[in-house]
């Protein structure tokens, strides 16, 4: 992206020293980073002085946009009074209280708890082992096996990264672990067969399920594991049946359903949470990104009762829940936390997220009326995605070597929009306090990258 820099430049030292999260280290190497060097609402500005409008809002996560000062507040506050402190051992501080009292209030987990981590990848572990930790106080210790569904993505930790169902998160590690087990992705463009309609797709997903539980044997299954609308997968929204169908096959053998709303929590996808909007009704969810909209590290699990319960009973005699990070539960986390919260109930984040996404929708619906390569507008709220296809009619995508999604992106970025490339679908999910014009600047700048891209196509047809 950047040309060849004097040797103490950031973008030097940078590629001398630092080994980058999901990034290609020769590209890298070749092309050198972005340097971000400032935001402002929904805009990021690089050290060249280039502005974008990030409708990725970073990675799915500065809901409230990137320099918002009464969050900045509220860390330093609570800093200034205290730094840090933990939750082990019976400790904890006033607003770690009032947001776990909060959180579920918000979930509508009545009788529930919540548990403070500092990452999604470590709610979504914490929600596993909570899972055995439910089963084995109820006499199934052989109950630990968890279902995740192709084109999930859960995390990067070890057992996290094992439950996504995207092949780049296991090819260099041997992953997933065994135990790990991926059931099919409720894709309705990709998915369904050629005359299947939306209900005969979700029994065919429900028998598919059903079989491999019988298959693995129910007494080894412990939970299910899915994003209520798939995010890092290709912005996927499951026929609305789904949830109800699946959830009865779980309920049926016993299995617990984990809810992660990293990425659709929090007004994302038009309702508070995900879940509302597909209809699920899980035993745990987890947490993060929108939370403290990434303006600091925390995550939180929230359980229903029987699992609070069953930690409860499997301890009676005296042993401490063996789980812990260093910041569960961080004063600043915490106290940021509360005041993302504070401004998502202000600004009343539902109706503002319907809004701006349905105007946003209705931008890409119009361009997939004239585009020849826009083969679906699909997603919730401000949580939306363009699959570009080589034939609209037969739904053919591109080749691979073709990187229609990549050029895209280049495009974008050229034009001072950040979107990310999923393949050949383009996510948009940008900071839940866009206003019109913004809505209205990424439709712009994403029809003329389109164009681009077509034309560009075309050529090397
Ligand atoms: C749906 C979902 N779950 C879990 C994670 C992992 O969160 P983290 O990167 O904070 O560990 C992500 C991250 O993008 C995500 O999109």
């Amino acid at each position: 992206m950047h040309q060849a820099a004097p040797s103490n430049s950031v973008a030097s030292r940078d590629i001398a020293f630092h080994l980058h999260s999901q990034t290609n280290p020769k590209l890298l190497e070749e092309a050198g980073p972005l340097v971000i060097t400032r935001g402002e609402g929904a805009r990021i500005y690089d050290a060249d002085g280039k502005s974008y409008i990030d409708a990725m809002a970073g990675l799915w996560c500065v809901s409230l946009g990137f320099a918002n000062r009464r969050l900045a507040e509220a860390a330093n506050r609570q800093y200034e009074e205290l730094g840090f402190y933990h939750t082990f051992f019976h400790r904890t501080g006033e607003a770690v209280a009032e947001l776990a009292e909060k959180l579920v209030e918000l979930t509508g987990m009545s009788g529930g708890k919540a548990y403070f981590a500092t990452s999604g990848s470590e709610a979504n572990e914490t929600m596993v082992k909570l899972a055995w930790i439910y089963h084995a106080a109820r006499g199934k210790p052989s109950k630990r096996k968890i279902i995740a569904r192709d084109k999930a993505f859960h995390g990067s930790t070890i057992a996290a990264a094992s439950m996504c169902g995207l092949p780049f998160m296991h090819r260099e590690f041997g992953l997933p672990l065994p135990g790990f087990l991926h059931t099919l992705c409720p894709s309705p463009y990709r998915g369904m067969l050629p005359g299947e309609d939306e209900t005969a797709f979700v029994e065919r997903l429900a028998n598919e399920l059903e079989r491999l539980i019988l298959r693995e044997g129910p007494e080894t299954i412990a939970a299910f594991i899915a994003e209520p609308i798939h995010a890092g997968g290709g912005i996927i929204v499951p026929p609305a049946s789904y949830f109800e169908r699946i959830q009865a096959v779980l309920t049926k053998y016993d299995i617990l359903c984990l809810d992660d709303e990293i990425v659709c929590g929090f007004g994302r996808t038009g309702n508070w949470f995900g879940k509302e909007t597909v209809g699920m009704r899980p035993h745990m969810m987890a947490l993060a990104k929108g939370l403290s909209s990434a303006y600091f590290p925390i995550s939180a699990v929230v359980m229903a009762p029987e699992i609070y319960d069953a930690v409860h009973s499997f301890n009676r005699q005296g042993g401490a829940f063996g789980h812990g990070f260093t910041n569960s539960g961080h004063p600043v986390g915490v106290a940021v936390a509360l005041e993302a919260i504070r401004i998502y109930e202000e600004m009343d984040v539902v109706s503002h997220a319907r809004r701006m996404g349905a105007r946003l929708r209705g931008h890409f619906d119009e361009m997939a009326r004239t585009s020849p390569i826009i083969g679906e507008v699909r997603g919730e709220g401000l949580m939306l995605g363009i699959e570009i296809v080589a034939d609209k009619q037969t739904r053919t995508p591109f080749a691979p070597d073709c990187q229609a999604g990549l050029l895209f992106d280049r495009f974008a970025y050229d034009n001072g929009l950040v979107a990310r490339c999923m393949g050949d679908v383009l996510g948009f999910s940008p900071p839940l306090i866009i206003d019109e014009k913004d809505v209205d600047d990424i439709a712009e700048r994403c029809a003329v990258s389109i164009r681009q891209l077509e034309a560009h196509l075309s050529k090397t047809a």
